[in-house]
């Protein structure tokens, strides 16, 4: 219960993998519509730069698969080493080839 005058924080990383939301939360799947998602967070302190964020992505990812078009990963995706779940998640090593 939420008792008058108490705070809520909310995970918006948890919250982007809310099955009743998003089909299949935990597979990564470029393609699919996530237009609710919460990574650039929500309300007035939305993250001012994403159109920046996601224009650089657009130009960096495809830069990058142009010019290296078999770059694949060099271990089985289970054997990737993570960073501690927090806000920002991501790996401590990328593995890759070509
Ligand atoms: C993939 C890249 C990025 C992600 C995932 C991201 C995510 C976020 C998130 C979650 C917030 C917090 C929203 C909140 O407090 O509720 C935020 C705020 C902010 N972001 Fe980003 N961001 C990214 C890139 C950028 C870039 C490239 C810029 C600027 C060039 C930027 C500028 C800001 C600013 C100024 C705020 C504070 C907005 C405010 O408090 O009113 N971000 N971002």
């Amino acid at each position: 219960m939420i008792r008058a005058n108490e705070g809520v924080i909310v995970s918006n990383a948890i919250a982007n993998r809310d099955g009743s939301v998003f089909e299949n939360p935990d597979d990564f799947d470029i393609r699919r519509s996530a237009r609710h998602h919460l990574a650039f967070g929500y309300g007035v302190h939305q993250c001012l730069g994403q159109n920046l964020a996601r224009l650089e992505l657009e130009v960096i990812l495809k830069a990058l698969f142009d010019r290296i078009p078999t770059l694949r990963l060099a271990v089985p995706v289970e054997e990737l080493n993570l960073r501690p779940a927090t806000t920002i998640q991501g790996v401590n090593e990328l593995p890759v080839t070509w």
